[in-house]
């Protein structure tokens, strides 16, 4: 099957069919996510922690996000790539912005960017939107500027705060996102920013009222051990099964139980006698 069409994540949400996102960073998981039928694979700067080992989203470059933007697009044929503008790379100006989101588009082969933020970012997205890339925003906790919010914590639970909210949300679409990404917001501020946008909601921590859902890939599949936010669902436990498998390796090296005679390569009879006389 060809690429989905961005055109349908809208015809998804008029039809009430949920959108199921997942993030993605190299060419295996780009293809594993497009083979289990993901709708649209985001190359998070997320993986500035479950990859490059920060502990927050700030880090991320340019420079890393291409790299990685490349190998996802390689690796995934039908789902929508979106690329996540990291820290940096848009804030300064809208020219810069623009630019660094063609180069996700044309050196990186993402269908769409994606970028945090609402207020002095809406020029940021009209501009980009203007150079005719896609742009999906980000709204409720958004990890880049997570200081400034007082940390990772959920956003918009005061009326006030969820006011500001749906304001934002609606200064986006008007900006021109197809799409908006809703994180950590009580899940009655979400499904009415939900009804309240033509362009579909991606939630991550907003509830069940949204149009789509997202999900880091680590966090799915249980990639590492340790503290995991209220919000994610592990559908595996990699990191136990992995641990597990290079375990047994280890033993089986230092026990001299591999590699066994399956795992080697022979010579011919006379020819290994030749080359040991
Ligand atoms: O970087 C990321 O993985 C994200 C999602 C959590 C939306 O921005
Ligand atoms: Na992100």
């Amino acid at each position: 099957p060809g690429k989905l069409p961005i055109t349908d994540l809208a015809a998804m949400k008029a039809s009430g069919s949920p959108i199921a996102m997942i993030t993605a960073y190299d060419a295996p998981s780009g293809r594993l996510a497009d083979a289990a039928g993901a709708d649209v694979i985001l190359v998070g700067d997320s993986a500035a922690m479950t990859v490059l080992g920060h502990d927050s989203t700030v880090p991320a470059t340019m420079e890393e996000m291409l790299v990685l933007t490349r190998a996802v697009t390689r690796g995934a044929r039908r789902p929508l790539v979106v690329a996540d503008m990291p820290f940096g790379s848009f804030q300064v100006s809208d020219e810069l912005a623009v630019t660094n989101a063609i180069r996700f588009v044309k050196d990186a082969g993402a269908d769409a960017v994606k970028l945090e933020g609402a207020g002095t970012m809406l020029s940021r997205v009209h501009a980009i939107v203007g150079a005719g890339v896609p742009v999906m925003g980000h709204v409720g906790l958004t990890p880049q500027s997570a200081t400034a919010l007082g940390g990772f914590k959920a956003q918009g639970r005061t009326a006030e705060k969820a006011r500001q909210l749906v304001e934002d949300a609606l200064a986006l679409e008007a900006a021109g996102c197809f799409s908006l990404v809703l994180e950590a917001v009580p899940s009655p501020v979400a499904a009415r920013v939900t009804e309240l946008l033509g362009i579909p909601t991606i939630g991550i921590g907003a509830g069940a009222g949204t149009d789509g859902q997202v999900l880091v890939w680590h966090d799915l599949l249980g990639l590492y051990e340790g503290h995991a936010p209220r919000f994610v669902k592990q559908y595996a436990a990699l990191a136990r099964d992995i641990t597990r498998a290079v375990s047994a390796y280890v033993a089986d090296v230092r026990e001299r139980r591999f590699p066994e005679d399956v795992h080697t390569y022979a010579m011919p009879q006379e020819e290994l006698a030749l080359f040991e006389k």
